[in-house]
């Protein structure tokens, strides 16, 4: 009670595109009277009964919804059993002073005393305990947990009860990575670990030779874990080898750059590189937890660190908010919560997911052009920001003060091949990422606007 449920659950739903059901409203409507009035000529008991039929009704609804749960329904043993079963549930935490200051004054019938009200919140914690998969103080944090994402600074240490079950654990770590975090990895994960494996540093780890050593390397069970530390490279790979080894085991990617924290280890995409092209063989397999622990990002050097700038930037873009500006911690809070909504609408990049590549058709381009060679995906990113917001006519000064892009040496005509050949071309028109005032949107633009884009970006 107080805790801001019924506030909060709209935005969650909305966040996540399902839709929302408040079950008190849903039973003061039902029944065509208010919940204290129903107190009154009933008492706590007939409401209990009536909660129950409501709340066991929409945790059987075919499709998934948002529900926030009046606070006292956990009293009720039924509803926890269904809670346990069919739901995921996140505990909103609110300390009871701030209930106390919310409910006070309502004509909510168990918030009319102060020292009864605080007996409650008492009495209520524990069985909370009891039904929460998850805790949350905010919006970022239900979807994260939805999400399976924790992020918390020294998570590293938890890692063991942070991973899911009790089954043996293959770690493999990126050799680089491995000297400097890999001793705390291994103290966490304690006698979990049936083996460690390491991969090369860099992009070389997605290969289909190292892919291969891993599935030879491997003596997991079925309920085994593969465990991956390091970079976009190493979940990348360690993800992929998790998804295809024995038809798939479970895996948790505890990222260590900034690029793997905001954007590589959330939304289940795994893969390795071809001779041909990047990520060009891959599966989607959601990590059953993803570990973020921000303080690892301290040892990260300032040119890696400027590589994920890039994705928080277009990050902030999307959601309208400055999110460069905050302290590491929450930067990477709110951007892998960003980043894990909209995976969570559309886990198999179907649709909405494509907004993830505001600035990314020019990036590739500009790379492809590069030969991948000279120029960063960080950097590249950086010039796709100016050229995606030149086109959207929308200020360019945060990309530019911020991540400083500087324009690029290659051939133009190479880059304008290379970004007609983009996945997401329709009957001749460039399909591209923009922003409008609303937010992000796809929108074709005629080749001639895009190629002056494109050319804007490349020094003579
Ligand atoms: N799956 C996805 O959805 C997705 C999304 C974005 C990017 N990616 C992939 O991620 C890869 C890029 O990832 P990246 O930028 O993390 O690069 P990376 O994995 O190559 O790591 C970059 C460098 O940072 C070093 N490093 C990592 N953690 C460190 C730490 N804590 N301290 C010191 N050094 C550290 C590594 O040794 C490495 O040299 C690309 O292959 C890209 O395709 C995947
Ligand atoms: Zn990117």
């Amino acid at each position: 009670m107080g805790a801001g449920k019924s506030t909060l659950g709209p935005e969650v739903a909305a966040r996540l595109g399902r839709p929302f059901i408040d079950l008190d409203r849903e039973l003061e409507r039902d029944l065509g009277k208010t919940i204290p009035d129903l107190f009154q000529e009933s008492g706590e008991v007939q409401f209990r009964i009536q909660e129950e039929g409501q709340a066991i009704a929409a945790l059987h609804l075919p499709e998934p919804a948002v529900i926030a749960l009046g606070g006292g329904a956990v009293q009720t043993a039924s509803i926890r059993n269904e809670l346990r079963d069919r739901a995921f549930t996140v505990h909103l935490e609110v300390d009871a002073e701030t209930a106390w200051k919310r409910s006070a004054g309502t004509d909510r019938p168990l918030a009319q005393e102060e020292s009864e009200f605080h007996a409650l919140y008492e009495r209520r914690r524990e069985l909370y305990d009891e039904v929460a998969d998850a805790h949350a103080y905010d919006l970022d944090d239900v979807i994260l947990v939805a999400g399976g994402v924790r992020v918390h600074a020294g998570s590293i240490e938890l890692l063991g009860s942070l991973t899911p079950g009790d089954a043996p654990v293959a770690l493999v770590s990126e050799s680089h990575v491995a000297g400097i975090h890999g001793a705390a990895a291994q103290v966490a994960l304690a006698s979990r670990v049936l083996s460690v494996h390491e991969v090369p540093p860099g992009e070389e780890a997605k290969a289909a030779a190292v892919a291969e050593r891993l599935w030879n390397e491997l003596r997991l069970d079925r309920d085994g874990i593969v465990v991956a530390l390091g970079g976009g490279a190493t979940t990348d790979v360690a993800g992929f080898v998790a998804a295809t080894y024995l038809r798939g085991v479970d895996w948790v990617p505890v990222p260590t750059t900034l690029v793997g924290q905001v954007d590589a280890a959330i939304g289940g995409k795994t893969g390795i590189d071809l001779a041909a092209a990047k990520n060009l063989v891959g599966a989607f397999h959601w990590p059953a937890r993803v570990v973020i622990d921000p303080s690892l990002l301290e040892t990260l050097p300032e040119r890696e660190r400027r590589e994920g700038l890039a994705e928080v930037v277009k990050t902030g873009l999307l959601a309208g908010e400055p999110l460069w500006e905050l302290p590491t911690s929450e930067l990477v809070r709110r951007s892998a919560a960003f980043k894990t909504a909209i995976c969570l609408r559309d886990p198999h990049d179907r649709e909405e997911r494509a907004v993830l590549n505001l600035g990314h058709t020019f990036a590739h381009a500009l790379e492809a052009a590069a030969g991948y060679e000279g120029l960063t995906h960080g950097s590249a990113v950086a010039l796709g920001l100016l050229a995606a917001l030149r086109l959207s006519g929308r200020p360019t000064d945060v990309v530019e003060e911020v991540l400083a892009p500087k324009p690029v040496r290659v051939d133009r005509d190479h880059a304008w091949a290379a970004l007609q050949r983009d996945k997401k071309s329709r009957d001749g028109e460039l399909r591209l990422v923009l922003l409008d005032e609303e937010g992000p949107v796809v929108e074709s633009r005629p080749a001639g606007e895009v190629r002056a884009a494109l050319d804007g970006l490349i020094a003579e």
